[in-house]
């Protein structure tokens, strides 16, 4: 070996080495960026954003079924049994409290979050004594009670999701599936052939097609103005079952 052969040799190993290091910083410098926590979080969000785009249902804040929401869960419930007319609506406002919106429910109700004891809105509904309590006419159900006072111990807070109301599908409603049934469940207490309120029989299909007749059925479901409200004394039936009576008498009421 010459002198020239070791001088290429030696110069060759450090062209090496000085390679070899340069791709190290150059991997070093690609693997850089990749480090910083902020930018895996960005893209941690990004992906869970395009999962829940690609959701079919379009839901981006679907409902929690644990959390109760003012809006869906409570102001129904406040509408029909405390927010009416002669008693909480805004118009009336007895004793001053308001009970129609979130904001007058906050401010007139004196709902203290998290504590039902200190809640007075919790407390009337509660409430032993008969000359005090709410709503004047009777406790409300329990179910009713239970959600108002899982949302004061929530926080009373005004939360909102993207709420889907149940579908209320009328398509072929008939007398033998739905119709019938529905009598019996809520009705035929008062209106079978042995006990037959107000000359009202709906326990057969010929006697429920007279009543159809007498124009009195949908009324008297839908609490119109000049029929009695029925079922009587009970709560209002859903108005998906209404709607699908309904759609059964358009279709002329048929015994199918
Ligand atoms: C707790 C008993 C009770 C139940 C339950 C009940 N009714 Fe009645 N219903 C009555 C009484 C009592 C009358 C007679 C009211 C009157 O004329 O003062 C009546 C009357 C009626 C009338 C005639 C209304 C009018 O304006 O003349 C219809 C129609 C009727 N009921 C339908 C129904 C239907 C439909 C249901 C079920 C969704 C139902 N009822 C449930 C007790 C009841």
């Amino acid at each position: 070996m010459n002198a020239n052969s070791i001088f290429f040799i030696c110069g060759l190993i450090v062209w090496l080495c000085l390679l070899q290091s340069c791709r190290h910083d150059s991997f070093i410098m690609e693997e850089l960026p990749l480090e910083p926590m902020d930018t895996m979080s960005t893209q941690i969000d990004t992906m869970l954003v395009d999962t829940m785009d690609m959701n079919t249902t379009g839901n981006n804040n679907p409902c929690d079924p644990d959390i109760i929401y003012f809006q869906y869960d409570i102001l129904p419930i406040l509408q029909t049994s405390c927010a009416i007319s002669g008693c909480h609506d805004a118009a009336t406002a007895s004793d001053q409290i308001i009970l129609d919106n979130f904001e007058n429910v906050i401010s007139t109700a004196e709902v203290v979050p998290f504590d039902l004891s200190d809640s007075k809105l919790y407390k009337v509904i509660t409430e032993n004594d008969s000359d005090e309590i709410m709503p004047p006419d009777g406790k409300m159900e329990n179910e009713k009670i239970s959600l108002i006072a899982q949302w004061i111990l929530q926080g009373a807070l005004d939360l909102d999701c993207d709420y889907v109301p149940a579908v209320c599908d009328t398509m072929n409603v008939t007398y033998s599936s739905f119709v019938a049934g529905l009598f019996d469940t809520s009705c035929n207490a008062c209106h079978s052939s042995s006990a037959a309120f107000g000359g009202v029989i709906l326990d057969n299909y010929d006697a429920v097609k007279l009543v159809v007749e007498s124009n009195k059925l949908l009324g008297s479901m839908n609490w119109d103005e000049g029929f009695e409200p029925m079922p009587q004394g009970q709560e209002q039936l859903d108005s998906c079952a209404i709607a699908n009576v309904k759609s059964w008498i358009d279709e002329g009421a048929p015994n199918n």
